[in-house]
């Protein structure tokens, strides 16, 4: 595991779409295709956006990418909670990316059908093989979740690999999420994090005692690939290795 720690919110959300893009290069080099998992919540919406920009029209093929998202909003499709619709105007729309290529989460369907119907989907990518995603991009909130994986919920002790369907007291509301043993199968898994707000979450999730029902993220543990966590000074500030 690695955790970097970016002195400005610019610079970290520029590195990580620098680091995006240098990944797809090696994915498509090596095996044709590109399948990141995007998250959703506001701090990466920028980096996206740059991801967007003129910079990168030509560094990478943007047809040999892949998009599918960690978790998602029980939200439909037009609504700016829905995490598809952020990176749609973030990203998908202004790069002109092909519906083909996009996987987002149904959410006309009932919470459980929806999960269901996006575990089916992803499994029909992957051939029926193994699932193991290149890139897997994740969030931290406040209160030391990830993807929809929040604390004291029935989804943390799910050891399948698969997307699953979740109501979450705190928002009174269902959530549609990866589960963490399909996100420990990714080759590389980046955490974003910034801002004071986070601090204490951060150093829950790194340096605190192992609790994964309070602290959902440290069941984010790659079973072969690599976590790296881009944080800025103020997230890292309650750090005390
Ligand atoms: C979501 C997420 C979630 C998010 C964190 C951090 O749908 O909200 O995917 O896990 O990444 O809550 O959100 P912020 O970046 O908005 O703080």
């Amino acid at each position: 595991m690695a955790i970097h720690i970016f002195k400005t919110v610019d610079a970290l959300i520029i590195k990580l779409a620098e680091d995006i893009v240098a990944s797809a290069q090696q994915a498509i080099a090596s095996r044709e295709e590109f399948n990141i998992v995007l998250s959703g919540g506001s701090s990466p919406e920028a980096s996206y956006k740059i991801l967007a920009s003129p910079t990168y029209t030509n560094q990478v093929d943007w047809n040999k990418i892949n998009f599918f998202f960690g978790d998602e909003r029980n939200a439909p499709a037009e609504d700016p909670q829905n995490n598809a619709h952020m990176v749609r105007e973030a990203l998908f729309h202004p790069r002109n990316i092909s519906a083909a290529r996009i996987f987002a989460v149904d959410t006309s369907l009932p919470p459980e059908q929806a999960a269901k119907d996006y575990t089916k989907r992803i499994s029909e990518h992957f051939k029926g093989k193994e699932i193991v995603f290149d890139l897997i991009l994740l969030g931290l909130g406040d209160d030391a979740h990830t993807a929809s994986l929040f604390p004291h919920t029935t989804v943390l002790a799910d050891t399948s690999v698969s997307i699953q369907s979740v109501f979450v007291e705190k928002h009174n509301t269902f959530r549609i999420t990866m589960t963490a043993p399909m996100i420990n199968q990714a080759r590389d898994i980046t955490f974003l994090v910034y801002g004071q707000g986070k601090a204490e979450a951060v150093h829950h999730v790194l340096e605190d005692e192992v609790n994964t029902e309070k602290y959902p993220a440290q069941l984010i543990q790659p079973v072969n690939g690599n976590l790296q966590w881009y944080v800025d000074e103020a997230a890292a500030s309650q750090l005390r290795k």
